[in-house]
């Protein structure tokens, strides 16, 4: 299942538009719609709303969220946008940059796949100016449907006719299925370091910053997962498509919090950084500096991932190793004995990697005795191609099951 953004823009095919909603909406995706003023003469926002369930703002103006910013929240939704039909002034809106109505702004604040299918008069169509829309707008990623030639609503033969829905349908279908190839799985990702408190205000804790673990669940959640996070004290926000965010301080409330929700996972990533270490006894009352020096006696925790992995199944598990010297040796060894299905190794003191950083350099061990280097990469980078290696362990799940 997909969420789909479908633009209806001033095309006497528009009624095509809401074909292919429903076309969508019987295969089981989600439609959100936005309408042009000109598609508007053709179909109404209330005809689509009825046909998608969803509220179809008449104007930029009439948001539907709290905020007023529809074209943001609808642009964070979904997963792709389909213009359909798509007028020879909308190609060119698009081509050119112009945010001056919700679909146009819509499609400047989004990220992901956008498919647009022509639908005009033949010689609109074979316009120089409309040509060299296309061609900018294919240069960018845009996929731009091919056009079908027979007679046309205006009573001429020739090439303009928008692409028949079902077409398009399959066409975005198989472009999906390659997207969301973590569509129904249960993820569950752990982020952020742990903190062990030695009194009410002090902590034992780690430098690690959240960011791999939250790239982690980001790109499981636009990858079509649905991603539970548990993570420990940081100031940075989930995806907005994250279905749940525990934020937890303490190693122990971390494995609790993990351990309720491990039976109804398919896949487990502990990307945090958990505390090895806590204080023996946590004080009650703030220690007063006064006193002088105190003796810390650290006393180790528990080790959540091994605890998981003892009642493992056909669940799937990464883990993270901080490595210092031979990250490699220490890596393979840690898969092994905490029966992991691979590690991803990476080492604190080399530039760039490590749990501070923006970056990250990772070496993946496989329990199959594979090994994959992921260079130095933005985090959300790395995430992706880790999930890319991952992929495999839930294909072979899969294949087994
Ligand atoms: C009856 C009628 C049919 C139209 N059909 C088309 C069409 O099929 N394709 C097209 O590019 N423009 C068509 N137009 C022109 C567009 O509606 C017009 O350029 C409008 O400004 C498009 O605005 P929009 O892209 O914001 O929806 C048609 C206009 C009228 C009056």
């Amino acid at each position: 299942m997909a969420r789909i953004l479908l633009g209806i823009s001033g095309s006497v095919t528009a009624y095509k538009g809401a074909e292919l909603a429903r076309e969508f909406i019987r295969r089981g995706h989600q439609v959100r719609a936005i309408i042009t003023s000109g598609g508007q003469r053709f179909v109404t926002p209330l005809q689509l709303q009825a046909l998608t369930g969803f509220p179809v703002p008449k104007d930029q103006w009439a948001s539907e969220q709290p905020d007023g910013i529809d074209h943001i929240y609808l642009a964070r939704w979904a997963d792709t946008f389909v213009v359909a039909p798509a007028s020879a002034n909308t190609l060119a809106k698009f081509a050119g940059g112009i945010a001056d109505d919700l679909l146009t702004t819509t499609a400047l604040a989004f990220e992901g796949p956008l498919f647009m299918a022509p639908s005009m008069n033949s010689k609109m169509l074979l316009h120089p100016a409309t040509a060299d829309n296309i061609e900018i707008l294919s240069s960018r990623g845009v996929t731009v449907l091919d056009c079908e030639e027979g007679e046309l609503a205006c009573g001429e033969t020739g090439p303009g006719r928008m692409m028949e829905p079902v077409r398009i349908a399959d066409l975005v279908e198989t472009r999906l299925a390659g997207q969301l190839d973590y569509s129904g799985i249960r993820a569950l990702v752990s982020a952020g370091p742990t903190a062990e408190p030695i009194d009410p205000v002090r902590v034992v804790t780690n430098r690690s910053s959240g960011r791999m673990g939250f790239a982690l669940a980001a790109a499981l959640a636009e990858r079509g997962a649905t991603v539970r996070l548990v993570t420990g004290p940081t100031t940075l926000e989930a995806h907005p498509r994250v279905a749940e965010t525990v934020r937890v301080m303490t190693t122990a409330e971390m494995a609790e919090a993990l351990g309720e929700r491990f039976e109804e996972s398919d896949l487990l990533i502990m990307a945090a950084a958990v505390a090895d270490w806590r204080p023996e006894d946590v004080s009650e009352e703030k220690l007063p500096r006064e006193d002088g020096s105190i003796d810390l006696h650290l006393t180790p925790t528990r080790d959540i991932v091994a605890d998981l992995a003892a009642r493992k199944g056909d669940r799937i598990i990464v883990g993270f190793a901080l490595e210092t010297g031979d990250p490699v040796t220490g890596g393979r060894a840690k898969l092994e004995r905490k029966g992991l299905d691979a590690i991803a190794v990476n080492d604190p003191t080399e530039e760039g990697a490590g749990p501070e950083t923006e970056t990250n350099r990772i070496t993946l061990l496989h329990a199959d005795g594979r090994t994959e280097e992921l260079p130095l990469q933005s985090k959300e980078t790395i995430a992706h191609r880790l999930l890319d290696a991952v992929h495999s362990h839930l294909r072979r799940n899969r294949d087994q099951g």
